[in-house]
């Protein structure tokens, strides 16, 4: 496995590998890799050749009054993380790397950016879209690998390929959880021993959704209000939103019908997480 910090070194290997005809696979990650961030490494080494993980702490898509400098960074573990799962380059530029001193492209995405974090969130999908896209560029894979963790900016990205014809296949891969249900995450760390296993309510009420749903209940109202008042039961949690989308428009349904969204942020103290899940019949 290589380790390699600039864009013409990625750009170089990748030119022999495409030359021997090998296939790339890429994860995009924010680094503090855990087993959710090696699920997709997991699946990215199943169909390609050559798998590429990218750790790079995004400045352009944290607001001004978020995490960008606490996020966890730890390179030494990542890469121990990255070479477990068999990936062939750690990509880690700085950000002078990525961005230069008169940087000035932005990709946005319009429409299901309105919504959920997009809306708590301004201008965060388009620090997501436009790094993305330069780690396309860069690294020109054959296919990208992203959670479904992050649903929403799942599907953003898929809109993206789509609209701007990226010759890239986008592969959604499911949410990985510890096992009382919370989804991994990097800011999991973040939580202490008490805001960690209060960071339950959050599976909790999906699962107290589920049963509803199973039940044949479909009224957003009905499941919202019981998702509501679990997490409300929990003192150190505090609701940023918790709402029901169709997939493809990200607009509010008020009944379930196939791929409607449950999406859910909640803070926990200080440490908002996120989780989700779609409804399919049947
Ligand atoms: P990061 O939060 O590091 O996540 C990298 C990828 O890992 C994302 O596609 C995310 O959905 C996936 N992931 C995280 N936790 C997961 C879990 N518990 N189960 C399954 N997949 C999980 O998302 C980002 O970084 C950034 O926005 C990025 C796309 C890299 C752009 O900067």
């Amino acid at each position: 496995m290589i380790v390699v910090t600039t864009i013409a070194q990625v750009r170089e290997t990748v030119k022999a590998w495409r030359q021997a005809g090998e296939t790339i696979g890429l994860v995009p990650t924010m680094g503090f890799l855990h087993e959710g961030h090696q699920s997709l490494m997991a699946e990215a080494k199943k169909n390609n050749h050559k798998v590429i993980v990218s750790i790079f702490v995004n400045p352009m898509q944290f607001g001004p009054s978020e995490d960008l400098a606490s996020y966890p960074r730890d390179l030494d573990s990542d890469t121990v993380a990255c070479q477990q799962m068999g990936v062939d380059m750690i990509f880690c530029p700085t950000v002078d790397q990525m961005y230069d001193s008169y940087f000035n492209s932005m990709v946005d995405v319009d429409g299901i950016t309105q919504a959920l974090c997009g809306q708590k969130r301004p201008g965060h999908f388009k620090g997501v879209c436009t790094v993305v896209s330069k780690l396309f560029n860069i690294t020109a894979p054959d296919r990208a690998y992203f959670g479904q963790k992050d649903a929403q900016q799942l599907a953003v990205i898929k809109r993206m390929v789509n609209d701007l014809n990226f010759d890239i296949e986008i592969i959604g891969c499911p949410i990985i959880r510890e096992a009382d249900g919370l989804a991994k995450s990097s800011r999991n760390s973040y939580l202490s021993p008490q805001e960690r296993i209060a960071a339950r309510c959050l599976f909790e009420a999906i699962q107290s959704a589920q049963k509803l749903i199973q039940q044949g209940e479909k009224s957003v109202d009905v499941i919202n209000t019981e998702m509501q008042s679990i997490i409300n039961q929990q003192p150190l949690a505090k609701i940023d939103y918790i709402e029901f989308v169709d997939l493809q428009t990200f607009k509010p349904v008020t009944r379930l019908t196939q791929d409607s969204l449950c999406a859910l942020a909640v803070f926990i103290g200080k440490t908002r997480l996120i989780d989700n899940f779609i409804y399919q019949q049947g």
